[in-house]
């Protein structure tokens, strides 16, 4: 079984990205052959600096191998050290239905926020089913966002096998229901573009200040809370404590009596105990970037094998 996700290097990622899609990876990496990258092409939609790109990456590159993931099991590289991506992108490009990345629902969100779009953000999809289908995935790890993309991936292939032959493995987006969508600190889906996130590696003053900050609403700490599974600060401390911990903090809560700062406290205690030995890899890495850079590179060399071998497949098949 082929596992492959990839996530952007658009700032710095956020409880979101890590129970969504990092944390959902990493345990994946143990079930088959993972490959994971950086989608530094994908960035390019919508960040125009260059030494922020870099940097981003950089981050990225550290967060995920903080956070768990194994280069000696999984595959991982960025994006753009792989360029056969770009090609086969193209080769799909030509096969998808402009109703098809119309219909996208991120595409439209962005342009309903007044983000000027420009074509590569409209043709996005066509670049991740090119990620997807270069290396015969079957199985994708992603936040519910990024399913419709995984199912545009699925009509792209369907149609490159009926016009071409069969030629692409159809993947499966992997959601993890219970962590589908994690929420911000104002209650809609925590995203960088909202501005409501907490980061995995914040420092402490700031995500304490994020933390204390999460939007309650003005019922006294006596009152009971009927409703306290909806608590936002509730639903982030199912995520970072352990289960019966934050049972009791809801029962707490629901039956009046635990005021919300007492809630935030302990909420921030045990996102801070979660990350700690995480934290304390990331330092160690980040004081040894030769060894980043080396992982990425040998991800890369190792990716090209299976990416020419799928990309000349395509390539024949289309009469190329
Ligand atoms: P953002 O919304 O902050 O820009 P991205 O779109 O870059 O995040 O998402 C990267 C990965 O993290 C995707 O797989 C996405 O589905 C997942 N993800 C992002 N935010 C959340 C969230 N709030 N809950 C669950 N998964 C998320
Ligand atoms: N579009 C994804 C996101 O914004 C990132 C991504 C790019 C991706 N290519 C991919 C995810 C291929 C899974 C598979 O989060």
């Amino acid at each position: 079984m082929r596992i492959l996700s990839g996530i952007q290097p658009s700032g710095a990622l956020h409880l979101g990205n890590y129970f969504g899609m990092m944390l959902p990876a990493i345990e994946l990496q143990e079930k088959g052959e993972a490959f994971y990258f950086i989608a530094d092409y994908h960035s390019m939609t919508s960040l125009f600096d260059p030494a922020q790109r870099r940097r981003n990456t950089l981050d990225v590159a550290l967060d995920f191998l903080a956070c768990g993931l194994d280069p000696a099991r999984a595959i991982f590289w960025r994006q753009s050290d792989r360029p056969e991506v770009t090609e086969l992108a193209w080769i799909l490009t030509t096969l998808t239905p402009m109703g098809l990345l119309e219909r996208c629902h991120s595409y439209k969100d962005k342009v309903a926020r007044g983000i000027s779009p420009n074509h590569g953000l409209f043709a996005y999809p066509v670049l991740m089913a090119a990620d997807i289908l270069l290396f015969d995935s079957n199985i994708v790890p992603v936040g519910r966002d990024q399913k419709q993309h995984v199912e545009v991936t699925r009509d792209i292939a369907i149609k490159f096998n009926e016009t071409y032959g069969q030629t692409f493995i159809l993947p499966e987006p992997q959601i993890r229901e219970e962590v589908a969508v994690v929420p911000g600190t104002d209650g809609q889906k925590m995203s960088k573009s909202y501005g409501n996130t907490v980061e995995i590696f914040g420092d402490e003053k700031g995500v304490r200040k994020k933390i204390m900050g999460i939007v309650m609403d003005s019922r006294t700490p006596q009152e009971p809370k009927p409703d306290a599974e909806k608590n936002v600060a509730i639903q982030m401390l199912r995520l970072v404590a352990p289960a019966p911990v934050a049972k009791d903090y809801e029962e707490r809560l629901r039956a009046g009596g635990l005021g919300y700062g007492d809630l935030k406290k302990g909420l921030f205690e045990h996102y801070w105990n979660y990350f700690a030995a995480a934290r304390a890899r990331r330092a160690e890495l980040a004081s040894n970037l030769d060894h980043v850079e080396g992982v990425l590179r040998d991800g890369a060399a190792r990716a090209r094998t299976v990416a020419e071998k799928v990309l000349a497949r395509a390539r024949t098949a289309a009469g190329l």
